[in-house]
């Protein structure tokens, strides 16, 4: 069964920003990095800390508690075995959409 958050193009973040979603239990981040838009989860991998004050550093993300990176493309893990979920975003008419069963890490 598909999970799907639906956003209305004028509730999408602004060009460098970033704004937080929730869907049932799933709280996400989505970014708007250049015009893209890159969906992760809200909660560090590492502690649980949330990353919605985390500093960018181009499509790099870091966690405010403890400093570890993430890549908002891949999830890449900013260190061994911490990885964030990522999640397609895609854009249709005036909504975009964020695929919560569709989630890939690493
Ligand atoms: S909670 Fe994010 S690095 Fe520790």
């Amino acid at each position: 069964m598909k999970r799907l958050i639906e956003i209305p193009a004028n509730r999408l973040p602004a060009e460098g920003q970033r704004v937080l979603l929730r869907h049932e239990e799933t709280s996400v981040l989505l970014f708007n990095i250049a015009g893209t838009l890159h969906a992760i989860d809200e909660s560090c991998p590492h502690s649980g800390a949330s990353l919605f004050a985390g500093k960018l550093h181009g499509n790099m993300l870091q966690c405010p508690a403890h400093g570890l990176r993430f890549n908002l493309e891949k999830g890449c893990p900013g260190a061994k075995g911490m990885e964030v979920r990522t999640y397609p975003v895609s854009s249709h008419d005036e909504v975009c959409i964020v695929d919560l069963s569709e989630a890939t890490t690493g």
